[in-house]
C-alpha cells in the first residue's frame, strides 16, 4: 500500500502563519500515521514562487523576485524543521525539475489543441490574481478579498476546460470519497451545474514577468495556478520516472484549505484529464482558523505566529493544540486562552502528571528498574487500551483527528485513575503486597509506552522522549507488535527526567 500526501504550496509573499502551519502539521500527522501502519508513504510540501503576489512583494522589498524567493523560502523550511515536520520532499516552483514539466505539459496541450489563443474581457483582481464575472463582483469589488476589481481586455491563451464539465460532475457522483467533506463535495457539484467556461492560463509578460514563459509564445508567462497545481506531479517524477510516478500518483491525497477548493477540485482534475492522468485519489478541505470571528489572514489584520508559540510552549504543544482543537472540515477559533487551557489541562496535567508520577514511583519503589507484571494487576488498563486501539484506524480513515486524540486521552485519564484506585503508596508499606506493587508499576509504564506509541504522529518529540525514558526502542518491534499490551521487558532501566510540559511557561 502506498500513501502520497501533499499540502498546498505556499506563496512566498509573506512569512508562514498559523493557517499554513496547520495544514502542514495535519499532513505530517497523516504521513506519520500511515507510515506507522507500514505503508509506503511520501509527504510533499513546498512553495509557490511565481505570479503577481510574489512579484509585488519583491518590488515592495526592493529586491528581484528570485532573491526574494530565496530569502522567504527559508522561513518555511525553518518553521517545518522547528515544528518537527518530516516531509520527504520540498518543491519550489522555480526549480528546473518543475519548470521543465510545466512547459512540457503546455506544449503537449497546445499541440493537441487543448489550449488556444483568444480574447479575454473581464474583471480582474490584482491581489488574488484572478478574473471574476460581473455578477461575482460585490459593489465592483473582488468577492474574495474586497479590493476593487478592474476591467481589462487582452489576448490570452485558454485551456479548454468547459468541455469536461459533465465528465467531472459524473466522476464526482461516482466517487463519493473523492472530495471531502460532504459540504465541499456538494459545493463543487453546485458549481458544476452552471456553465463552466474555459480557463485563461496565460498572463502578458508586459504586466507580469515573474512566471514560467509559455514555450510556444514568449510574450506570455503561465498563469500561476496552472503552474502551481502541476507541482503535485512534477515533484514525483512525472514525465521522467514512470514507475515510481505511477505508484505514488495512484494514492495521491491532497490536503487543502476550503479557500482553494475550486482550483483543486475543478481546474486540477480537468487538467489531469487533458493530460491523460487519473484525478487524485482524495482531496480533503479543512476549514479556517478564525481570529476574532474572521478568517485569520495577513490582509485582514492580526496573524498568529506559530514559531512564537512553538518556542514558548514547545513544538509538540503547538501541534497538539491545532490537531486537537480543529474538527477537520469545520472552522476553529484561535485564542490564547484556549491554547493555555489545553496546554494546562491535557498536556501539563493529564499526560505530564501521568508520566512524572509513574516514572517517579519506579525510581522510589523499585530503584529505577522495571518490575515484573503481576497476574490480574492492570487488566482494566489493558482492556481499556484494546478498546481505544480498535477505534483508531476507523477514525484515521475518516480523518477525525480530534476524536483520535480524545480517545487516546480517555486512556491517559484511565491510567491516572488506575493510580488513584490501586494506591501504590499503600502497597509499598508492606512486604506482602510487593509483587502487586510491581504489577501496578509495570502496567503504568506499559500504559505510558502505548500512549507514547499512539501519540507519535501528533507529538513526535515528546513520544520519543517518553519511550527513551522507558528504555523502549520502537524500531526493535514490528509495527503491529508495538501496539500490543505487554512489550516492555522487566528489568529494563527506567529514567526520570524534567517535566515534559512545564507548568510555568515563560
Ligand atoms: N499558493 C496557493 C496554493 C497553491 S497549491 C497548488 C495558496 N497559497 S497560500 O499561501 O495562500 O496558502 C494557502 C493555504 O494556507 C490554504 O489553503 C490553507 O491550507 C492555509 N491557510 C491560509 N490561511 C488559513 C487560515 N486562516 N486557516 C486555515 N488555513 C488557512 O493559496
Amino acid at each position: 500500500m502506498s500513501f502520497y500526501v501533499t499540502t498546498p504550496i505556499y506563496y512566498v509573499n509573506d512569512r508562514p502563519h498559523l493557517g499554513h502551519a496547520y495544514t502542514t502539521v495535519l499532513a505530517d500527522f497523516l504521513a506519520r500515521s500511515h507510515r506507522l501502519q507500514g505503508e509506503d508513504t511520501w509527504f510533499l510540501t513546498g512553495t509557490d514562487e511565481h505570479g503577481q503576489k510574489v512579484q509585488d512583494a519583491a518590488a515592495r522589498n526592493g529586491v528581484d523576485p528570485e532573491a526574494h524567493c530565496d530569502r522567504m523560502v527559508v522561513h518555511f523550511q525553518d518553521l517545518w524543521k522547528e515544528l518537527g515536520v518530516a516531509h520527504d520532499d520540498f518543491i519550489r516552483t522555480t526549480e528546473e525539475r518543475h519548470v521543465r514539466v510545466v512547459q512540457a505539459v503546455l506544449s503537449d496541450l497546445r499541440e493537441r489543441d487543448e489550449i488556444y489563443l483568444g480574447t479575454y474581457t473581464g474583471w480582474y483582481c490584482v491581489s488574488d490574481e484572478r478574473f471574476w464575472t460581473e455578477k461575482d463582483l460585490q459593489d465592483g469589488n473582488c468577492p474574495d478579498c474586497g479590493r476593487p476589481a478592474t476591467q481589462i481586455e487582452e489576448q490570452n491563451y485558454f485551456f479548454r476546460m468547459g468541455r469536461h464539465r459533465d465528465w467531472l460532475a459524473g466522476y464526482i457522483q461516482e466517487h463519493p470519497d473523492f472530495i471531502r467533506p460532504e459540504t465541499r463535495r456538494n459545493e463543487v457539484l453546485g458549481f458544476l451545474r452552471q456553465d463552466l467556461g474555459d480557463l485563461c492560463i496565460s498572463r502578458p509578460a508586459e504586466r507580469i514577468t515573474w512566471g514560467i514563459p509559455l514555450p510556444f509564445d514568449e510574450r506570455y508567462v503561465t498563469y500561476v495556478w496552472f503552474d502551481a497545481l502541476l507541482n503535485y506531479v512534477s515533484a514525483i517524477g512525472y514525465g521522467s520516472d514512470g514507475e515510481s510516478f505511477q505508484d505514488r500518483w495512484s494514492s495521491a491525497f491532497h490536503l487543502i484549505g476550503k479557500d482553494i477548493v475550486t482550483t483543486h477540485c475543478v481546474y486540477w482534475p480537468i487538467m489531469l484529464r487533458a493530460m491523460g492522468l487519473e484525478p487524485p485519489r482524495h482531496i480533503l478541505a479543512h476549514g479556517w482558523w478564525l481570529v476574532g470571528g474572521a478568517k485569520m489572514s495577513k490582509s485582514r489584520g492580526e496573524v498568529v505566529d506559530p514559531l512564537g508559540l512553538a518556542r514558548r510552549y514547545g513544538a509538540d504543544a503547538f501541534r497538539y493544540f491545532v490537531l486537537r482543537e480543529m474538527v477537520v472540515g469545520n472552522d476553529a477559533a484561535f485564542t490564547q486562552e484556549l491554547f493555555d487551557a489545553r496546554y494546562r489541562a491535557d498536556l501539563a496535567n493529564d499526560l505530564g502528571n501521568l508520566e512524572s508520577r509513574s516514572l517517579s514511583m519506579v525510581q522510589r519503589y523499585t530503584g529505577g528498574v522495571l518490575p515484573e507484571p503481576f497476574a490480574g494487576e492492570g487488566d482494566v488498563l489493558r482492556d481499556c487500551w484494546n478498546a481505544v486501539r480498535a477505534d483508531l484506524p476507523g477514525l484515521l480513515h475518516e480523518v477525525k483527528i480530534n476524536r483520535m486524540l480524545e480517545r487516546i486521552w480517555d486512556f491517559v485519564r484511565a491510567a491516572n485513575r488506575f493510580v488513584e484506585d490501586s494506591r501504590p503508596w499503600d502497597l509499598a508499606k508492606s512486604e506482602d503486597s510487593h509483587r502487586r506493587l510491581g504489577g501496578v508499576l509495570y502496567s503504568l509504564c506499559e500504559a505510558l509506552r502505548l500512549i507514547a506509541v499512539a501519540l507519535e504522529p501528533a507529538i513526535p518529540g515528546t513520544s520519543a522522549e517518553i519511550l527513551r525514558r522507558l528504555g523502549y526502542d520502537p524500531a526493535a518491534d514490528s509495527a503491529a507488535g508495538r501496539t500490543d499490551w505487554g512489550r516492555l521487558k522487566p528489568e529494563a532501566r527506567v529514567e526520570k527526567g524534567p517535566p515534559l510540559f512545564p507548568k510555568d511557561v515563560p
